[in-house]
């Protein structure tokens, strides 16, 4: 079987900010990945082109679902992302054929409470988690966090977890067990700074109203900018909970969201 990536349809597109869309491309029958997963996404060559550019993308929907959505930062002079942030509906994009990633449920021990740490694009894994019975089915509570610049690029977030209030499949599960907690570190907000300072300052637990990360008790999640994800994963090791691995779990996996 080849191994080259297969040709979808995009089925929908909706622009959040100058920075920020997302899409939907239809699912081959055969494509079968775990919420969470990364894939590989790109566009057709143009003419002056050897081979399509690829950039690895988090699934945003959820395993179960039978299209596939991304969510996407568009950089004007991205080899990938000033090209895709023109699709429109009808247009091919190619799809990997081998989802991966850590950021699954299996990567982590058995907890009370799963967090899931994100800054701009990294609510992409979360917003396939979030949409999967099984998250709920393992953790008594999940608390999200989205960090942004500013307020517009909250919205694909907030959207996401209303709509979640009507899901036929989690809509009862989440009830009183996702929390959605938003910060924004460039505008005002009820609740202003990076994760790492709402973390050590203590206002992310009073705002969730749950204890300091004790690894007795709480799994976490990680997925942003590089110099995000070192840090926040710093701060969490400061807590006493260990990185984990697909073959290891442990008590917290990172990954990093994509960017270029
Ligand atoms: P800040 O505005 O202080 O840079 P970006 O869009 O650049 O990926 O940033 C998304 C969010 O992540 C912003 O709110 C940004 O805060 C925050 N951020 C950037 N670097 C870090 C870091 N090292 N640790 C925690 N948060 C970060």
């Amino acid at each position: 079987m080849s191994n080259a990536p297969t040709e979808e349809k995009v089925l929908e597109v909706e622009h959040y900010t100058d920075r920020l869309f997302r899409f939907k491309i239809s699912r081959p029958r055969s494509f079968r990945f775990r919420s969470g997963e990364f894939i590989m996404i790109g566009l057709p060559a143009l003419p002056d082109q050897k081979r399509p550019i690829l950039r690895a993308y988090s699934v945003a929907s959820p395993s179960w679902d039978e299209s596939l959505e991304f969510y996407s930062i568009k950089v004007p002079d991205g080899p990938l992302t000033s090209r895709l942030q023109k699709i429109k509906t009808g247009d091919t994009v190619l799809l990997g054929r081998k989802p991966v990633g850590t950021l699954v449920l299996d990567a982590l021990l058995p907890g009370k409470r799963l967090y899931m740490f994100s800054t701009g694009t990294g609510l992409a894994p979360f917003a396939s988690l979030i949409r999967d019975p099984e998250t709920y089915e393992r953790y008594d509570e999940v608390i999200l966090t989205h960090t942004c610049r500013e307020a517009a690029e909250l919205n694909y977030g907030l959207e996401l977890v209303q709509s979640l209030k009507d899901d036929p499949l989690v809509g009862e599960m989440i009830d009183g067990k996702l929390k959605h907690i938003t910060s924004l570190t460039r505008e005002d907000h009820p609740l202003k700074g990076r994760i790492t300072t709402l973390i050590e300052n203590g206002k992310l637990f009073d705002e969730a109203g749950v204890p300091p990360l004790n690894p007795a008790e709480d799994r976490v999640m990680i997925c942003g900018s590089k110099d995000m994800i070192d840090d926040t994963a710093k701060l969490v090791e400061t807590f006493g909970l260990k990185e984990g691995s697909n073959s290891q779990p442990q008590e917290f996996v990172v990954e990093k969201s994509f960017v270029g």
